[in-house]
């Protein structure tokens, strides 16, 4: 018995002594020990929103694991030779003792300076000076060498995911899956038929729902403007199911799609959500990989115990998730936002609730990853944000589930749900082991699904792919020009296609 006061007493010390190196109280982060690094700081790596980081570290060296204030650090952007540059920039505080630092630019520049300052002193090896001609998103100016260009984005040297969707096709003959492909699926599917031939990209459609084309369009515009792709010709498929159920000896069909199935034999792209959210970053879509980081919540001491959902009723098993909500709000909070697929029952599955910002979702531990129609897109933004993902066992997935690790990165729920409140409950009671799979899905998020990732997996897939083709590319009658915008107001001025014309 009197043991127990002690015992408390050191709990609360050891409570201080975990919280105090983290909050640094009074101390402030040190310009020359604090760290800068990332893409963004390289006038090669050409993206929609270009980004870097800054760890805060003090004058031992040691890192902030917490906000030293997120005004803590400024960032300056300019031009030696344009006065009134045209950049937007933010510094988003990853409450980590971190930060991001994204710029969108919005016309081209020689030779930028990049200032990280802390308190008007300049920060690690601050300023940064990229060299050169450093082009905006809008400017056609693609690297001629794709080699050249995938060393400059690091991208890796392949992806198992397309090496194992890429195996059921050693050959594509491009001749008959033109003709193959659209008289198959044409009637009732809708799909793209694309042809990129000396770097110009051809379409067809096939189908009446072709409005998701834009996505596809927009991206392979904004690939071709950086680089140079193989000639290449292929079929997207622009509903939501992977469509090959075909499987071997019977002869399959190459379809990309933006979800695949343990039942189908789809060459699986990075989804539209995730697509759009790069090109449009710091532009249309608030939701994106950087803006998440910037907007994780509270620490994890601090986040809500329970799990939280919100969403559609697009899938059974969604039913399911709300009625346990309502007999258990302790442990778990889902809702629908929206009532459509299903007879629409209040008195079970309501009552509907307002639509809820993503970022809000990050107030708490444990966020529900739950298929739709098919997966869930959101599931990177679930994993950047910093919370523990619960995932449900799926037969559908996207384009990086496979390096994605059940225990490591997220928290395997049933199929049914049948588990779930009791992976909740036990997450309850392993905090400290529930934490680190969070922070591992968080670091999962930030190493593979950034928008230089994506661009690299697309490139990586049509590179890939285009070995395979055993015919030429061509462009196919009724093929029309997907054409560049054209930027009247900030043309920029490339210097690959001038070394091209002096040749
Ligand atoms: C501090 O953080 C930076 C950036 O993540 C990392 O490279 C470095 O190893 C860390 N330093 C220490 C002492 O942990
Ligand atoms: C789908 O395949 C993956 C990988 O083989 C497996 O882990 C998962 O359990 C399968 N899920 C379903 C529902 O078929």
């Amino acid at each position: 018995m009197l043991r127990k006061p002690l015992l408390s007493y050191l709990c609360v010390l050891a409570l201080v002594l975990q919280i105090l190196p983290g909050t640094f109280a009074g101390s402030l982060p040190s310009a020359a020990k604090s760290v800068v690094w990332g893409p963004g700081l390289k006038a090669k790596v050409v993206l929609p929103a270009r980004y870097f980081f800054i760890q805060a570290a003090d004058s031992d060296g040691k890192n902030f694991t917490r906000s030293p204030g997120e005004k803590t650090f400024e960032v300056k952007i300019s031009s030696p030779t344009e006065p009134f540059s045209r950049i937007w920039i933010q510094v988003l505080d990853r409450n980590d003792g971190s930060f991001v630092v994204r710029y969108r630019m919005y016309a081209s520049y020689t030779d930028l300076h990049i200032q990280v300052l802390l308190q008007d002193k300049d920060v690690a090896r601050s300023p940064y000076v990229l060299q050169g001609a450093v082009y905006h998103e809008g400017c056609d100016c693609p690297e001629p060498d794709g080699k050249v260009w995938a060393e400059h984005m690091h991208c890796p040297a392949s992806f198992p995911q397309i090496d194992s969707d890429l195996s059921l096709f050693p050959e594509v003959h491009l001749q008959s899956i033109a003709e193959e492909i659209p008289s198959r699926f044409g009637q009732r599917q809708s799909l793209c038929h694309y042809t990129v031939k000396d770097n110009k990209v051809y379409i067809k459609t096939h189908g009446e729902h072709v409005g998701f084309r834009i996505f596809m369009d927009a991206f392979l515009l904004s690939l071709t403007r950086k680089v140079r792709v193989p000639d290449l010709e292929f079929f997207v498929n622009l509903g939501d199911w992977p469509l090959e159920k075909r499987r071997p000896p019977e002869k399959l069909h190459p379809i990309f799609s933006w979800c695949g199935s343990n039942d189908t034999r789809d060459i699986v792209m990075p989804t539209y959500d995730i697509t759009e959210s790069v090109l449009e970053t710091m532009g249309r879509v608030s939701l994106d990989m950087l803006s998440v980081q910037g907007s994780s919540g509270p620490g994890w001491e601090l986040k809500s115990s329970s799990a939280i959902w919100r969403g559609r009723d697009s899938r059974r098993e969604r039913l399911q998730l709300v009625k346990m909500a309502r007999a258990h709000p302790d442990l778990l909070d889902a809702a629908f936002t929206n009532f459509f697929f299903f007879k629409h029952d209040e008195s079970l599955y309501g009552p509907l609730v307002k639509h809820m910002s993503f970022f809000s979702f990050f107030k708490y531990k444990y966020q529900i990853n739950v298929d739709g129609t098919v997966a869930a897109y959101r599931l990177p933004y679930l994993l950047a944000g910093g919370s523990v993902v619960l995932k449900q066992d799926s037969p559908y997935y996207e384009h990086f589930y496979s390096q994605l690790r059940p225990w490591q990165h997220y928290i395997p729920i049933k199929a049914d749900l049948s588990d779930l409140l009791d992976k909740i409950r036990w997450a309850r009671n392993h905090d400290d082991e529930v934490k680190k799979i969070a922070l591992a899905g968080q670091e999962f998020a930030r190493t593979y699904l950034m928008g230089d990732d994506i661009f690299c997996y697309y490139f990586r897939l049509f590179q890939e792919y285009a070995k395979r083709q055993v015919t030429e590319p061509e462009v196919r009658e009724g093929m029309e020009l997907v054409e560049q915008p054209t930027d009247e107001l900030f043309p920029c001025y490339c210097y690959h296609t001038q070394a091209k014309d002096e040749l």
